[in-house]
């Protein structure tokens, strides 16, 4: 996929995240303030599998040279509520390399450490509009990285992480990433060796970033962290427990260790909201209504805030780097499992208790 070449052209919307034919609109199915039992979720993580497991769309990524061997075929999906029970259907113990679902962590851990102010002034919270390796993007704004989910953000992110040397940034970042799954997360050698050797275009954002007087670290060495904290493995269930993680006030649903401060589970999935899905990011609140983040190699973490999390990993993706099969299942669960947030129902004033 030549995501480098076209770097600084406008979106392509050519692919709608939803076709005509397919589903009830959202006023059918209006957030209920919890998941439904684990029975029912599985039985529509099921149906959403069945339905899409056909769809080819989408292009796997291979500007990562390892990232090109991945399986189109696989598909998983997992849902992980806050009470901690968790189902899953298809691929969804397959591992892959998280890629960019790492950003959302990484930066809940800074935002964390650093504070709300802090991370508005150093990092930014807006959409840029333009793909996720735009150079230009950081040029029209005179240096301001704009906002932690794109590859100059997520640069500046990695920077601001607590730790005088690249070995200490790296083991906070492992092992915040590691406490948000439950377990701890290994580095995949083969992509991160594969992504060092061929990320000359992060390494020259970093040091655009650098001459902006945004990156105080060596920005070679910022670049290795970040290809890094890109290449840990993960599962389309551990992207559900860390997602359920954020959707419930920065407690891990199955460890029950307390990760982050509820405020700091609130800012990151607002930024999640703004840009999770790179120039699609309307699209995606516009048809499925949460919070979300999109990675290269295929996954997706959706947030049901007070409810819970859901991973897909489908390998294919459209024209933004979104995981096509994996849009379409969250669309379907977020109608069928009543999670948009922006879906109401009028008040009806007889059935109301006061
Ligand atoms: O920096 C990169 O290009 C990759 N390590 C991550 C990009 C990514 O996942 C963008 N997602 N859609």
């Amino acid at each position: 996929m030549g995501y480098p070449e076209r770097q600084d052209s406008l979106p392509d919307f050519s692919t709608p995240l939803v076709h005509e034919d397919e589903l009830p609109s959202h006023g059918d199915t209006v957030s209920t303030g919890s998941l439904p039992d684990v029975e029912r979720v599985t039985t529509l993580i099921e149906a959403a599998h069945r339905r899409y497991r056909d769809l080819d769309e989408g292009k796997v990524a291979d500007y990562i040279p390892s990232l090109g061997a991945a399986d189109p075929a696989l598909f998983g999906i997992s849902v992980c509520g806050v009470a901690g029970l968790t189902t899953s259907v298809g691929d969804a113990q397959h591992r892959f390399s998280i890629q960019s679902v790492s950003k959302v962590f990484v930066f809940a851990l800074v935002c964390h450490e650093l504070g709300h102010a802090n991370v508005s002034r150093l990092v930014g919270v807006n959409n840029t509009g333009l793909p996720f390796n735009s150079v230009m993007a950081v040029e029209l704004a005179d240096g301001d990285p704009r906002n932690p989910l794109v590859n100059a953000g997520a640069l500046t992110t990695t920077g601001l992480v607590p730790g005088t040397t690249s070995a200490a940034k790296w083991k906070f970042i492992q092992d915040g990433l590691s406490r948000f799954a439950g377990h701890p997360l290994e580095l995949d050698i083969d992509v991160y060796e594969s992504e060092a050797a061929t990320n000359q275009r992060n390494m020259a954002i970093a040091r655009l970033l650098q001459s902006y007087g945004r990156m105080d670290f060596d920005p070679i060495k910022i670049t290795d962290v970040y290809t890094k904290q890109c290449s840990l493995l993960v599962s389309a269930e551990d992207l559900a427990v860390m997602a359920a993680t954020l959707g419930n006030g920065g407690v891990n649903p199955i460890t029950r260790e307390t990760v982050i401060d509820p405020s700091v589970c609130r800012d990151t999935l607002a930024v999640m909201a703004t840009s999770g899905l790179y120039e699609f990011s309307g699209d995606w609140l516009f048809e499925v209504g949460m919070p979300a983040k999109s990675g290269v190699s295929g996954g997706i973490i959706t947030v049901a805030p007070g409810k819970g999390g859901l991973g897909t990993f489908s390998p294919r993706l459209d024209p933004a780097g979104n995981s096509v099969r994996g849009q379409r299942a969250a669309r379907f669960l977020s109608g069928a499992l009543g999670l948009d947030i922006f879906a109401s129902k009028p008040f009806e004033a007889e059935a109301a208790v006061h």
